[in-house]
This record gives C-alpha cells, structure tokens and sequence, in this order.
C-alpha cells in the first residue's frame, strides 16, 4: 500500500491534483495549515471512492522545524510519489516588498521545498517508480515584472528540480524528478500574492482542473518539465535550464 504526498492540497491546484490522484485509486497523504479544508477534502474523496485510505498532516512548512518534523510522521508510510506544491506569490517592485511575507515566501517556497526533497531522494531513489514532482510556474522560466522575487523563487525550484533530475538520471537511480510550470491559474494565488479575486483580465486563465491534468499528464511521462508556454499551451519537455557535468 503506497502514498502520493501533496502539499498545499486544502485549495487550487494541490486540492484538484489530490482529487485527480484520487479518480485513480491512489492513497494519498495531504498537507496544509487549514485542517478543516483537508478534512473536507478528505470526506469528498471518501464519497469518490471509499477504497482510498487519505491522511491528513497539518505543517506549515515556512517553518524548517515542522517541515522535519512533517516528513517525520511521513515515515509510517510506503511513499510513491511526493508532490512538493504549496507556495505562495508576491506581488511588488522590489523596494516596497513586504520583507516579512518575502521571507516567508523563500522559506515555504525554497527551504522547505529542498529539504522535503532531499529527505524523500535520501529514502527513496532507489526504489522503482518513484516519483518527486515540485511545482515551479512559467515565472520560474521567464521573470515577470513586479513578481520578481516570486520568479527567482521559481527559477530556484525549476533549476534545483532539473539538476536533480540530472543527477538522478546519470546515477542511473529510478527516481523521476520532475518540475509542473503552470501560468496563470483560477485559484487563492492572485488574492494571497496581490489581494486580486477577479481574474476576468487574465483571458488565458486555466482552471485549477485543467493544471491538475496537466499534472497527471507530467506524471505518465517520462519527460522533466511540463510548462504552460507563452502560447498558454501545455507541453512535455526535457530540462530547459543549462545544464553541465563538469566545471
Ligand atoms: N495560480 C497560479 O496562477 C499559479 C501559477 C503558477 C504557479 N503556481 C504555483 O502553484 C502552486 C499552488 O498554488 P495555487 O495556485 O493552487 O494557490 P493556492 O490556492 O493559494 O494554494 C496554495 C496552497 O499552499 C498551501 N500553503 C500556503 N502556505 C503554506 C504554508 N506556510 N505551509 C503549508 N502549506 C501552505 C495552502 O494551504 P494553507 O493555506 O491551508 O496552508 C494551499 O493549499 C504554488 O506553488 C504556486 O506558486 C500557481
């Protein structure tokens, strides 16, 4: 009996990628700060399909203590695939970012993402048809203009994701490490990132749905990246960031 572990499953693309998992028949473990939504969340996907045992673990993971701590009560568990996916956007020139929230947005975004990967390739790269999927965005690709920080943040998950996928490849390890680049999305995002709810002149908005297929598709393949390019089409990729064996 296996697990796929999300995190940031109690809204947006975390919420319809567990229910797309769940469609499936795969057990999952959910993580977020709002237990009430996991729970709810929890008995919706009791009503899809009662077979599938989920698991509730609250963290907040812009915390490196409760982020060991979460992948502790992980153990428990046979893992298959971990889905890095909570994050959060800020939206401002540089000079007047809120250095509070900016802080916790490279602590959720980018240290707690590395350590839960690190701690999930330690335990498991060996194991065949594992996967580690960290969702990045298309601003981890192209940097946006007052999210500046938030795409640096991006980048870091897109290149740390890629170098990993290197590595695991050239180790000859079965581990699959794999970067989802959505653009813009119908989810919380705008509202935490720039208090903004309606998104009616964002025309190319994708729905929270449509990413969680995307999701699945990236999981299916074999390829590293899925990106929703600036055509706001969707497509499977090698690694995109240079990339060099030796310095
Ligand atoms: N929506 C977009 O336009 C878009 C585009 C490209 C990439 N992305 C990326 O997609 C991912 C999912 O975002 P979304 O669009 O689905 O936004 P969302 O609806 O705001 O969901 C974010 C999730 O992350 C969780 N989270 C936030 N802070 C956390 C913390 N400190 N500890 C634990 N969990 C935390 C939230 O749960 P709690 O609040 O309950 O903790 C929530 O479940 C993010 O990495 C985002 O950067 C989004």
């Amino acid at each position: 009996m296996s697990y796929v572990v999300i995190t940031g499953a109690s809204s947006g693309i975390g919420y319809e990628s567990a229910l797309a998992f769940a469609k499936r028949g795969k057990n999952l473990i959910l993580v977020a700060r709002r237990e009430q939504k996991l729970n709810d969340l929890k008995s919706t996907i009791f009503e899809i399909n009662p077979a599938i045992d989920v698991v509730v673990l609250t963290a907040d993971l812009s915390d490196s203590e409760q982020v060991h701590n979460l992948y502790q009560r992980t153990k428990g568990y046979e893992l298959e695939t971990w889905i890095n996916n909570a994050g959060f956007g800020d939206f401002a020139p540089i000079a007047d970012q809120d250095l509070s929230k900016v802080e916790n947005m490279l602590l959720l975004n980018n240290v707690g993402l590395t350590i839960l990967s690190s701690l999930f390739v330690k335990d498991y790269s060996s194991k065949e048809g594992t996967q580690l999927i960290n969702v990045s965005s298309d601003g981890g690709y192209t940097v946006v203009d007052n999210f500046v920080t938030y795409c640096a943040t991006k980048f870091f998950v897109s290149a740390f994701t890629e170098g990993l996928a290197h590595e695991l490849r050239s180790k000859g390890e079965p581990m699959q490490a794999k970067v989802l680049a959505p653009a813009v999305t119908e989810t919380e995002f705008a509202y935490v990132a720039m208090g903004v709810e309606d998104l009616s002149d964002f025309p190319q908005t994708r729905t929270a749905e449509e990413v969680a297929q995307f999701m699945l598709d990236l999981y299916d393949s074999d390829k590293v990246v899925g990106l929703v390019d600036e055509t706001n089409q969707f497509n499977l990729k090698n690694p995109l960031h240079p990339y060099i064996t030796k310095i």
